[in-house]
């Protein structure tokens, strides 16, 4: 099994350019299967979740095209969709659990695996099955299948969300998207990626219009067009990168992103010391001499702190020059890394869901285990901050989501290499 290898401590120097971005490409990938005509999504990152989704789209029957670099793929349906989602496809990643909604709304029926629950918690999926219910879905979960059904046509629906959740609302948005009427969706994510998504069935001719903040109507259309949709740059990769340089002082331009999506990451990186320069699509940062401890680091939905940054910035706030504290508000179980950290000599003590961070750590080199995609970059971040050799094993969490990580961190002035 391959490891990364890590010589430490490096300074993060030079230019990246950011990928497109994991958790946008994944509901555009699943609801290609609405569309009757072929679509072109561009901009896709080469990581094992969009791998794992094409599959998942192969085995419902899409044509799948990949281009010779791997980043942009033609995609054919037929009329109607093979209906069946395997437990082997959905259980290696949840979102395969989004391609529930589009077989509804044009085969009427689906037989979709139930996702698990995974590391950083049960994550369950009942606003998902509430929420396509209400649009006139029925269902009924046996041996770990979801059998679900439509009459014919799913139809408009008011849905109000008791809880934010980005899947929910990506899964009631594709549905809606073909449905009979009207849907006026209420209490959603406003995730970008969220947003890249609506952007993206309405270049393809669904009617979506944002009325305020998380409310979004839609009215059904009967077919939608073929279309060429590039999607938008990863955010966690833009803010993992950021957060590298200033961990290590570094001088670092991050190319392809549009920092205004960021402003709360970006506000967080100078609080601690970052100078940051920002620009239409780039973003310039010089990481701090010392970098200054954070109080209350509290994860939220967009545009609160984002989850998927909170294991890296905890990496930053260990080097800090006092107590931090983080509060992870949307996963009961998204401390996987501390005690890996630990190893690396962070003092960090965990009281439900905060994170009580001593700071001024000298991480030393020590052999670590990732165990899922955020805290697996962590991981490799705290390696660059160490003296001596970091090895992180498990690193196919890492491939999941970060395109080309090793070798990007190498053209900016790390020492690391995979390993076998
Ligand atoms: C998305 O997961 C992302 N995944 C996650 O990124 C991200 O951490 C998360 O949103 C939060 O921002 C993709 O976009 C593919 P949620 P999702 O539904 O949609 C609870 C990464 O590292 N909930 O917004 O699954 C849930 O348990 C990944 O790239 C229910 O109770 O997240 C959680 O506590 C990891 N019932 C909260 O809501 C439901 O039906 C938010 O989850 C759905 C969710």
């Amino acid at each position: 099994m391959k490891k990364f290898l890590i010589e430490g401590p490096c300074k993060v120097k030079g230019t990246v350019n950011i990928s497109g971005s994991k958790n946008s490409a994944l509901p555009i990938l699943a609801s290609t299967i609405l569309f009757d005509k072929y679509v072109e999504i561009k901009n896709l990152p080469r990581v094992k979740d969009i791998e794992t989704m094409l599959n998942l789209l192969r085995s419902l029957g899409s044509k799948v095209v990949i281009s010779k670099k791997k980043n942009s793929v033609k995609i054919y349906n037929k009329k109607r969709n093979k209906t069946f989602a395997s437990y082997s496809l959905v259980k290696t990643m949840r979102a395969g659990i989004l391609v529930l909604g589009p077989l509804i709304a044009k085969s009427y029926k689906a037989k979709v695996s139930l996702p698990g629950g995974c590391l950083i918690g049960s994550r369950p999926v009942n606003y998902h099955l509430n929420s396509l219910r209400r649009l006139g879905m029925s269902y009924k979960i046996s041996k770990g299948y979801i059998y679900a059904k439509a009459k014919n046509n799913l139809h408009g629906a008011n849905i109000n969300f008791k809880k934010i959740s980005v899947g929910a609302s990506e899964q009631a948005i594709i549905a809606s998207a073909l449905s009979k009427g009207k849907t006026l969706l209420k209490n959603i994510a406003i995730e970008p990626e969220v947003k890249d998504l609506v952007n993206f069935l309405v270049a393809g001719g669904a009617k979506m219009k944002w009325l305020g903040k998380r409310s979004l109507q839609i009215e059904g259309v009967k077919s939608l067009n073929s279309i060429s949709y590039s999607v938008m740059s990863d955010r966690i990769e833009t803010g993992t990168f950021l957060i590298a340089a200033a961990l290590t002082e570094g001088n670092l331009k991050v190319k392809n992103f549009n920092p205004k999506l960021i402003q709360t990451e970006i506000n967080l990186l100078k609080k601690v010391g970052a100078k940051i320069k920002t620009f239409s699509n780039e973003i310039i940062i010089q990481g701090p001499k010392k970098i200054i401890n954070i109080k209350n680091l509290i994860t939220g939905e967009y545009p609160k702190f984002p989850t998927d940054l909170q294991a890296q910035f905890m990496v930053l706030l260990c080097k800090a020059n006092g107590r931090s504290v983080i509060y992870e508000n949307i996963f009961e179980n998204r401390f996987m890394h501390i005690a890996e950290l630990r190893r690396l000599g962070a003092k960090i003590i965990i009281k439900n869901n905060r994170a009580i961070i001593e700071g001024n750590t000298k991480f030393e080199a020590a052999e670590l285990m990732s165990s899922d995609l955020r805290a697996s970059a962590a991981l490799v971040l705290a390696g660059v901050a160490s003296k001596g050799k970091t090895i992180i094993n498990r690193i196919y969490h890492c491939l999941r989501g970060y395109e080309d990580f090793d070798k990007k961190l190498r053209n900016v002035g790390v020492r690391i290499k995979r390993v076998s």
